[in-house]
């Protein structure tokens, strides 16, 4: 069956915009399946810059169908909002299919985001605030909302109210808030469901049927293997699973609708928020790797933390997610280097990982081990074949297909289209 799968393989904003907007363009459906408006996705159309935080970037093209799938948390304002700045810049969005069983993300989901961050103090997480670990919880504890529910007066009030119960005790006894109004919120929530009931489908039938019909399928990922609610670097993740097996499961398909799974892996490392990372550059180093990668959150504006490339955590996330092979982004960034710094494995206490270590607190003190490699100094965005990268280029990709265990088959090296270089394979 003819479904392709990009995901992130370190901690989210590996370049997937561009890379999946450039599968999206042979494509006839586009599928996201988890995640919500924490992700951010910038793509670059000619002279035209997109950014979607919800819609999948098959939304951009007349051919392709756009699903949202059952396991997306879904903030309707904001959906409304994208489809209307796209409207309003002459995309046509009527394609557009949501699933009916995807979770909402409401209004006290985001307001206890805020609340409990503030609260963590200095143990934040450094969430997006977007709500969407509190819509995840209520999915999990079985008192979410979903998109069906709102065609259902009666029943998503019932729902509602028997959420907001406990959320306003404890915005209210434990965070000093103000309780949330539950007329605002139907009034608020009412509001959108004219404009969303005609998108609304049983988005895994639609999706089978168009593996069935040998049409291809983007599952398209959001955020990244280590920031997976089960295998990444817990607390410090998102709230649901953006890895290959979530992906089946947020979109309503089986394991066989994936037969080519890509990872996007950057030829460095960043990552938002708060959590371990290995081999983080602090002080001037970082904040120079910071300036000349461009690395600011596209939804939070945030400054990434940037370190050199990890390749355990590559290898890592070929294990959890069956890659095929690895589309490696941004390696022009690395030009500028006389040498380049490449984790092997790390030590600790005296002791050698070549894996990412299991244990938490290990993974917190470990150094990373090195190797040195000779750097290139030129200007590779003009490349538009693979073989016109200087040789030391070439070797820093081949050394990442040797430790990480699969082909880089696609390397880029700007941020346009044409700034991809597709090896034999891809
Ligand atoms: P949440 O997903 O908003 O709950 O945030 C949990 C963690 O995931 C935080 O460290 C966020 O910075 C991170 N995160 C969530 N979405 C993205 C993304 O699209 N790119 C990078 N990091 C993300």
């Amino acid at each position: 069956m003819p479904g392709t799968a990009l995901i992130g393989a370190q901690w989210g904003d590996e370049g997937k915009g561009k890379l999946t907007d450039l599968f999206a363009e042979q494509m006839d459906m586009v599928v996201r399946a988890t995640g919500g408006d924490n992700a951010g996705h910038t793509i670059v159309v000619g002279d035209e810059t997109y950014k979607l935080r919800l819609l999948p970037s098959g939304i951009l093209y007349p051919h392709v169908v756009p699903v949202i799938g059952n396991g997306v948390a879904l903030n309707p304002g904001v959906l409304l909002a994208e489809l209307q700045g796209l409207t309003d810049r002459g995309i046509n969005v009527s394609r557009l299919r949501i699933s009916a069983n995807a979770h909402l993300v409401m209004p006290y989901h985001r307001e206890l985001d805020k609340v409990t961050e503030r609260f963590l103090g200095r143990n934040k997480l450094g969430t997006t605030k977007r709500g969407i670990g509190p819509a995840y919880a209520d999915k999990a504890r079985r008192i979410g909302v979903r998109l069906q529910d709102l065609f259902d007066e009666k029943i998503f009030r019932q729902k509602v109210e028997i959420a907001l119960k406990d959320k306003n005790q404890i915005l209210t006894k434990l965070y000093n808030r103000m309780p949330l109004d539950i007329d605002a919120i139907m009034e608020e929530y009412f509001s959108y469901a004219s404009s969303i009931e005609k998108y609304m489908a049983d988005t895994s039938l639609l999706t089978n049927d168009a593996l069935k019909a040998q049409q291809k399928v983007l599952f398209e990922g959001a955020q990244g293997t280590l920031l997976d609610i089960d295998h990444g670097t817990y607390p410090y993740v998102t709230s649901s699973n953006p890895t290959a097996g979530g992906m089946c499961v947020g979109a309503g398909v089986g394991p066989r609708a994936l037969n080519r799974i890509v990872g996007i892996a950057k030829a460095y490392t960043t990552r938002v928020g708060g959590g371990p990372f290995p081999t983080e550059l602090f002080g001037e180093e970082g904040a120079h790797l910071r300036k000349i990668g461009r690395e600011f959150g596209t939804v939070t504006g945030r400054d990434r933390r940037c370190g050199w490339l990890d390749l355990p955590i590559l290898r890592f996330a070929v294990r959890i997610n069956s890659f095929n092979s690895f589309a490696l982004t941004k390696l022009d960034i690395l030009s500028e280097f006389d040498s380049l710094k490449v984790c092997v494995g790390y030590e600790y206490n005296g002791k050698r990982y070549d894996e990412m270590p299991f244990h938490q607190s290990v993974l917190h003190h470990v150094s990373p081990l090195y190797e040195i490699l000779p750097g290139w100094q030129t200007d590779i965005t003009q490349c538009t074949e693979y073989d016109q990268l200087p040789k030391e280029a070439m070797d820093y990709v081949a050394f990442v297909e040797e430790h990480a265990g699969v082909p880089v088959d696609i390397v880029s090296v700007g941020p346009e289209r044409a700034q991809t270089l597709l090896r034999k394979t891809a």
